[in-house]
């Protein structure tokens, strides 16, 4: 029969303190709260919760590497599963992309879609689009997109936007209990009108799809109703 002894006790601790160190050394490595979350070492898939610290809106956040935008999204805590809620999306994209855009649903076609472009020295232009089969995605009007900050220098261009419509639609929405799958899909090549929503844009040059659950995306509602609350 197995006695415990100190040494067998203390053996035990050793064992659980030294596993545990290799699996958080293990884990892909989280960036720092700053803009070393562009860090160009980084090549592949990481979710995680960011909280800006200047407005302390926190987040769930992707970031693939440095040639794919960093999307984060919020929604209030207070909202229910394929229910109506407003959600937040910031794209924080590197300057060669002429497009970014990111799927509520989790695949092309079927589910509201943001794509985003930057128009002007700060501006960009987020246009609700919808598509029922693999080619150039239709306006979607029963989602609408209104800007919380958008801005724009050598390295990257950043949205931060406020949708009403995209938690719920025809046959799907999110849930906010259990997992969601969520997709993006990139292009170097600029649309061909940049101050028009309705533009048209030439196919991805590269695409991606992640799934989490929005435990790190909530915000508490009165913070996230005063955070949207200026977006035009
Ligand atoms: C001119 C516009 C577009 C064209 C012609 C186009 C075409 C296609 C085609 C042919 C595929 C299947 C082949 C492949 O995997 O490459 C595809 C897949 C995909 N597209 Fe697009 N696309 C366009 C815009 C978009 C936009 C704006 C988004 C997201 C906002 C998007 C997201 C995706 C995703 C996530 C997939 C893979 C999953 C799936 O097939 O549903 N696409 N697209
Ligand atoms: C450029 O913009 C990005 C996105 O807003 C930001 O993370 C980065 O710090 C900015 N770079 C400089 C040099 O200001």
């Amino acid at each position: 029969m197995y006695t415990l002894t100190l040494t067998n006790i203390i053996s035990l601790l050793l064992l659980l303190l030294s596993s545990q160190g290799s699996h958080a050394s293990a884990t892909p490595n989280p960036e720092g709260s700053s803009s070393s979350s562009l860090d160009l070492s980084k090549r592949q898939a990481i979710t995680r919760k960011y909280c800006n610290p200047t407005t302390s809106i926190c987040y769930l956040e992707y970031s693939w590497g440095p040639t794919v935008p960093v999307f984060r999204i919020a929604v209030p805590d207070s909202a229910a599963s394929n229910s109506n809620f407003d959600t937040l999306l910031q794209i924080i994209a590197p300057a060669s992309l002429g497009w970014a855009g990111f799927s509520w649903g989790g695949g092309m076609t079927l589910n509201p879609l943001a794509v985003a472009w930057p128009n002007g020295n700060n501006g960009a232009t987020v246009s609700s689009r919808w598509s029922t089969g693999r080619t150039l995605p239709s306006v979607y009007s029963s989602a609408k997109y209104r800007t919380v900050s958008a801005s724009r220098n050598s390295t990257h261009w950043m949205v931060e936007t406020v949708c009403s419509g995209c938690s719920k639609w025809n046959n799907g929405g999110l849930s906010t209990t259990g997992v969601n799958t969520f997709a993006w899909a990139v292009s170097q090549t600029a649309v061909s009108q940049p101050g028009n929503s309705g533009s048209s844009f030439a196919i991805h040059s590269n695409i991606g799809m992640f799934s989490e659950s929005l435990d790190q995306a909530k915000v508490p509602r009165a913070a996230f109703e005063a955070y949207v609350k200026g977006a035009k």
